[in-house]
This record gives C-alpha cells, sequence and structure tokens, in this order.
C-alpha cells in the first residue's frame, strides 16, 4: 500500500508567532482526534523550519521546505541548500512548485539537479508538476505534464525515483477557488502512474504517491481523495486554517 500523505505548503505567509500557534493547534487537534491514517507534512518558509522541527519532534507530523537550491553550496547569495534544509529537521522538499516554474522561471534541467541534490541530502522531495490553463484549453495538458517529468526525473535510477512523491498541481486550479473535478484529477494522476509504469515498471508505480493540488479544502477533499490513483493532498489556502487543515487530514 503507497503512503496517503497531506502536505501543507504555507507560501510565504505566518511570522514566527504565527507559524508557531499554527503548528500547536495542528499538533494539539491531531492528538487529540487521533483518527487519521495519513503522513502529515508541514512546508513553512524557510526562516521556521528549525522552529517548526523542534516542535514537532518525536511526533507523527513532518516538515517540509518549499525549495532548495540548484547548487550545493558557494558564492550563492540568498539560496538555502539541500544539505542545509536537512540538517535543521525537515525531511521532504517541495520541488518544482509552479511558483517557482513561473516566477522564477525555474527549468525543468533546474528542477532536475535540484531533485538530485535533495536526494543526496536524503530528503525526500515532493515533485510538482501541472498544465497551465492555455494548455488545458489547448488539450496539451498530458503533453506537458510528460515533459515535466521526462525532462525532470525520469533519468533517476530506481532506486531514487522509489524517494519521490509527485504533486499533480493544475496552475489553474491553484488558488483560484476551480478545483479540478474528481473526473479530470483521476485521469491525470492515472496518466502519471502510467508514464511512471512504462519507464520504471509497475511496481515502483503501484507505490508511489501522488497528490492532487489546488484549491482543495475540507468541502472536497473526501471525494478527491477516495479516487483511486489519488493519495492525498498538497495543501496551499486552507492550510493556513488549523481546523480546515485537520479536517482534510481527516477525509480518507
Ligand atoms: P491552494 O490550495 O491555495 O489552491 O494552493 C495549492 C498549492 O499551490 C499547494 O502547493
Amino acid at each position: 500500500m503507497r503512503d496517503k500523505i497531506v502536505a501543507g505548503n504555507w507560501k510565504m505567509n505566518c511570522n514566527r508567532e504565527e507559524a508557531l500557534s499554527l503548528v500547536t493547534e495542528i499538533s494539539g487537534m491531531l492528538q487529540d482526534e487521533k483518527n487519521n491514517s495519513a503522513t502529515v507534512i508541514l512546508a513553512p518558509p524557510f526562516v521556521h523550519i528549525g522552529a517548526i522541527s523542534h516542535f514537532v519532534n518525536g511526533s507523527p507530523v513532518k516538515v517540509a521546505a518549499q525549495n532548495c537550491a540548484s547548487e550545493a553550496s558557494g558564492a550563492y547569495t540568498g539560496e538555502v541548500s539541500a544539505a542545509m534544509i536537512k540538517s535543521v529537521g525537515a525531511d521532504f522538499v517541495i520541488i518544482g512548485h509552479s511558483e517557482r516554474r513561473n516566477y522564477f522561471l525555474e527549468s525543468n534541467a533546474t528542477l532536475a539537479k535540484k531533485t538530485e541534490l535533495a536526494l543526496m541530502a536524503h530528503l525526500k522531495p515532493i515533485f510538482c508538476v501541472g498544465e497551465l490553463l492555455p494548455e488545458r484549453e489547448a488539450a496539451m495538458h498530458e503533453v506537458t505534464v510528460k515533459k515535466q517529468l521526462e525532462e525532470s526525473l525520469f533519468h533517476l535510477s530506481d532506486e531514487k525515483f522509489s524517494e519521490i512523491i509527485i504533486a499533480y498541481e493544475p496552475v489553474w486550479a491553484i488558488g483560484t477557488g476551480k478545483t479540478a473535478t474528481p473526473a479530470q484529477a483521476q485521469e491525470m494522476h492515472l496518466f502519471i502512474r502510467n508514464l511512471i509504469a512504462s519507464k520504471y515498471g509497475n511496481a515502483i508505480a503501484d507505490a508511489t504517491s501522488i497528490l492532487y493540488g489546488g484549491s482543495c479544502n475540507e468541502l472536497n477533499a473526501q471525494e478527491l481523495f477516495a479516487l483511486p490513483d489519488v493519495d492525498g493532498g498538497l495543501i496551499g489556502g486552507a492550510s493556513l486554517k488549523s481546523r480546515s487543515f485537520v479536517n482534510i487530514i481527516k477525509s480518507f
């Protein structure tokens, strides 16, 4: 059985006090309510990773960074390496989020380098793929996602690919309130799993968790998570409200 995962991407939100309140509330609810079967991951901004990791240490809640550098170390002012992220307590890193691709012009080749460095640092990548609205309207969504996977991940060995979590995030659904329909989500998740199977075989494809992201909330999570190829969610806006996020976690 592959892992069920709910990850909260806090993006550029929360000062220190807000971040600590949010993790305190989420952890408290999870401890009190217990009935959840998902792995829970929080992805705060870099500056809070150490404090959040310290807070959740010893609990089932895990921590991710939202990005990492495409170089190992050196004169890259403002960058944060995968090894540094690991050293302050995170176990995961989001790579290739559409906001990184579109606002910071990260290419598939750059994302391949980030993925390799993350794996070398023993961070599990949560690798994001997804099409823009014009690509979907032109029925190019499968072509886009295939290219993203092939150019950034499909050079990896079987062993290394087995560490990857995929997040399918159609860009038109992110922060827009326009969630993919269950049929659209299932179709793309199955498409992704079939691509993985044709490259790495059925066993690895069956074991790869594929998360859905894009206006996932406590009202639609249950229907999305019930789909055969949706193994959880990467949650933006709704992960900033403890009650909503915990309700999403409990939607399996
Ligand atoms: P929203 O849940 O706010 O649409 O964001 C999704 C996302 O980008 C998660 O990485």
